[in-house]
């Protein structure tokens, strides 16, 4: 198991200290499960691994932008990364002060610069030139400083599947390494904006922290350059994308991380921000489902089951293996299956060509490592309402967001009169 919070016990599936099933019995199914005890220790390897310097962790919250969840970082004193005006307001709900949130994305709205200005959060992550020209106008027109960075393109490859991969100029993210000193200088003679920060961030599910050093050793050079030019950086955002392990992955951790960056960074008076999302929750979530049919059809076994590409579309997005266990462990023959859900479309899969025990009707089973990406990409397609989210704290567990209803399926229709 890939996470000391599971286990089996009397073949039983557990949480911390909570059989699978019974939060199944109350709840039904299908639902997300989290373990308080993952989620706090993991965002405290990173505390531990940084712990040599001045630093801040900043959450990425897309990755599960539960409040519970975020309520635990933010009480652990991290920091957390936004990228719209929605998470802002939630990051705030969460409690996470001002001064430890900051704002990324390629696409802020001047209402989202604005609300993010008059919060006074700590650093807004700009990506273009002309998005600087629309946060200095925000800025003055409100007469409050705006505190940024520019999210830099250092062209280093890194991450897994292409869509997840953003540090190349093939990308649409940041502004490319060799084109930031006009920006900074220009900058630097505005009343309100504060250039304080150099960000990037090379992609999502990096197994092997060597891109990190690349991407460190250009940004740390251009800090030295923009020295040069009056320009005093304070904080240097080296963004998320540590990977974890959905199949054996064997993926470095924020040790390996701090290993190879800590020496460069020593004794530079400079503050490190990190915004990890996925190795923070992925492990700590599973996605609980049922089994409601089996069939077969030609040489293929399918197992139907009742969560679908809505609640979990990482398998028919990126084609992304999530590990795949009974709640009930019985051992037996092994078969090979595809464990499917009941949306219109092939793409609706959880695990293709998995070798398990075929499951009853009925019966429980989890799919793992669904923490990040999970409920947070989930949606109403085929109209079905998303699902509940549960958080395990040893004995004890809670519901952190309810099923939805049908009610909150056509919440905002209306039918125009014409048609009634
Ligand atoms: N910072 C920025 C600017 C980002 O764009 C992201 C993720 C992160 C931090 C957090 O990266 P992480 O530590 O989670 O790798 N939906 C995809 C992943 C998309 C990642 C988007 N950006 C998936 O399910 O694999």
């Amino acid at each position: 198991m890939k996470s000391e919070h599971y286990s089996y016990r009397q073949s039983d599936l557990y949480i911390e200290e909570v059989p699978v099933r019974r939060i199944a019995k109350i709840t039904g199914t299908p639902f997300y499960a989290y373990t308080r005890a993952g989620i706090e220790g993991a965002f405290l390897s990173y505390e531990r691994a940084l712990a040599g310097l001045p630093h801040l962790i900043c959450y990425s919250l897309k990755a599960n932008s539960s409040l519970s969840i975020a309520r635990l970082l933010s009480r652990l004193g991290g920091g957390v990364d936004i990228v719209s005006g929605g998470e802002l307001r939630r990051a705030l709900l969460a409690g996470f002060p001002p001064e430890n949130i900051i704002f990324s994305g390629v696409g802020k709205t001047r209402d989202e610069l604005e609300m993010a200005i008059q919060k006074e959060i700590r650093l807004i992550n700009v990506e273009s030139e002309e998005e600087l020209k629309a946060l200095n106008e925000v800025a003055r027109s409100i007469r409050r400083p705006a505190a940024f960075s520019l999210r830099v393109n250092p062209d280093v490859r890194a991450g897994g599947h292409p869509h997840i991969s953003t540090g190349t100029p093939k990308n649409k993210f940041g502004v490319y390494h060799k084109n930031i000193f006009p920006l900074y200088e220009w900058a630097k003679k505005q009343k309100y904006l504060r250039p304080v920060a150099i960000q990037s961030h090379i992609g999502s599910q990096i197994t092997r922290v060597a891109p990190y050093r690349r991407a460190l050793s250009v940004l740390l050079n251009l800090i030295d350059r923009l020295h040069g030019i009056g320009i005093k950086i304070e904080i240097i955002d080296l963004g998320g994308g540590l990977g974890v392990d959905y199949n054996g992955d064997s993926p470095d951790t924020p040790q390996h991380l701090a290993d190879v960056i800590l020496p460069s960074l020593q004794g530079r008076g400079l503050t490190l921000f990190l915004e990890p999302g996925r190795s923070m929750v992925a492990q700590s979530g599973l996605l609980i489902t049922k089994v409601l049919y089996r069939k077969k059809a030609g040489t293929k076994e399918f197992v139907i089951v009742d969560a679908a590409m809505n609640d979990l579309a990482r398998p028919a997005l990126y084609d992304a293996y999530h590990e795949i266990i009974p709640v009930k462990n019985k051992g037996g023959v092994k078969i090979k299956v595809d464990i499917v859900g009941p949306v219109c479309e092939s793409g609706d899969y959880l695990g293709k060509d998995r070798l398990m025990v075929l499951p009853h009707q009925g019966d429980l089973i989890a799919v793992m490592t669904a923490g990040a990406y999970g409920f947070s990409m989930s949606s109403q397609y085929n109209s079905r309402p998303r699902v509940p989210e549960i958080l395990v704290n040893k004995k004890e567990w809670d519901l952190i967001r309810e099923r939805e209803t049908f009610e909150d399926l056509v919440k905002g229709e209306r039918i125009p009169e014409s048609i009634q």
